[in-house]
């Protein structure tokens, strides 16, 4: 997400606080991701999340939530499945607010429209949207659900209205899958006029982290559509002219010769967010720390060697079955070799 100057020196200050775990100092994870809930009413053809059938317990969410809230974190990215259909979100982002956390919201956009006024009065920092094809017809039929799209644009123009020049910032975040690879130009034309920011990831097919339900895998003849769409994209809007948009190509249809070059990219990001899962389990991404949320304190999972020993692995090996995610992956590799040259030597 993009934040606000004061937000970006104050994550950045705690970034480098964490760093201070190289010396043996105790630290405490500058940003948080938290799946609230798998459960899902959406049946996304990219996304299995849907299948979870585990009821949501409300207070034990918001008992997280306090021990978020009392921790030095700075950002908390909420998201699922699909975090609207936690009874207890608004006492939760409460919580966060009242510790003047950084939250940002993932959502597929049903239920925008009925809570956009709190997300204004809470002054969420930013929702994300997701939105999958470029016309009601297209973006329906991948997520599953008549009416969608209508909804989410309902949806944003209600937030938009309420929210008078101040926050949520809003985004649109858009899987690049083969039912929609033909028309990524199109659909990013569109939703750069209606949304403040438009952000694509390739689809992921990887074991804890996203799982395609039926998504048509890419063949190697996709390819070149993908590479044109991409660069007509990139030409058309240079905020995507970054090394990130540059690596879709590459990770899709070589994913072989991704393990150490994508932890080049992921490492600033792994190194400095926790990842808190639906049952409270916490990893560094998909890896597990071993560690639930529910008995340890935030402090202990993430001072635990686990974190340490994976980094270690991550620097030596690479990662095995890497992603390519947005908000994993920075538009440049330098921050991240520099960071696993200092792991591989300090750690
Ligand atoms: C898992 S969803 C959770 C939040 C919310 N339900 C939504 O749809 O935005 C978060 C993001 O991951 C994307 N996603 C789901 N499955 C994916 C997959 N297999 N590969 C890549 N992205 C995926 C979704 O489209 C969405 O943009
Ligand atoms: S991508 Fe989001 S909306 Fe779609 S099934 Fe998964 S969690 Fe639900
Ligand atoms: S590439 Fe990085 S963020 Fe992605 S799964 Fe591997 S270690 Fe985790």
């Amino acid at each position: 997400m993009r934040l606000s100057s004061t937000g970006r020196l104050s994550l950045y200050a705690r970034a480098g606080a964490n760093a201070l775990g190289f010396l043996g100092r105790r630290t405490y994870p500058p940003a948080i991701i938290w799946v609230l809930t798998q459960r899902c009413f959406y049946r996304c053809v990219h996304c299995d999340s849907w299948k979870d059938e585990r009821p949501i317990d409300g207070d034990a969410l918001l008992a997280i939530a306090e021990k978020i809230a009392a921790a030095p974190t700075k950002m908390v990215a909420l998201s699922g499945g699909e975090p609207f259909m936690v009874k207890r979100l608004p006492a939760i982002v409460a919580t966060l607010k009242r510790a003047k956390k950084i939250v940002s919201i993932n959502t597929n956009g049903h239920l925008l429209d009925e809570h956009a006024r709190w997300l204004v009065a809470e002054r969420v920092d930013h929702v994300q949207i997701s939105i999958d094809g470029h016309t009601a017809a297209l973006h329906d039929g991948i997520r599953g659900a008549r009416g969608s799209l209508e909804r989410i644009l309902r949806g944003i123009d209600v937030v938009k209205a309420a929210r008078v020049g101040g926050p949520p910032r809003i985004s649109v975040c858009t899987v690049l899958m083969k039912e929609n690879a033909a028309h990524l130009a199109e659909l990013v034309d569109r939703f750069t006029t209606i949304a403040d920011a438009v952000e694509i990831q390739p689809l992921h097919d990887s074991l804890g982290l996203l799982a395609t339900a039926g998504a048509a895998a890419f063949a190697p003849e996709d390819r070149s559509l993908v590479e044109e769409q991409l660069a007509t994209v990139m030409a058309r809007h240079p905020a995507f002219a970054n090394d990130y948009y540059r690596g879709f190509s590459r990770f899709l249809f070589e994913p072989d010769s991704m393990p150490h070059h994508a932890v080049d990219h992921c490492l600033p990001m792994i190194f400095n967010t926790l990842t808190i899962r639906e049952d409270g389990a916490c990893r560094i991404c998909r890896y597990p720390l071993g560690a639930s949320i529910h008995d340890r304190s935030i402090a202990d999972v993430w001072n635990s060697p686990a974190r340490w020993a994976l980094y270690r692995r991550l620097a030596r090996d690479g990662c095995g079955q890497p992603c390519w995610i947005r908000c994993h992956t920075h538009p440049s590799a330098r921050p991240g070799t520099i960071l696993r040259k200092l792991v591989a030597t300090l750690g």
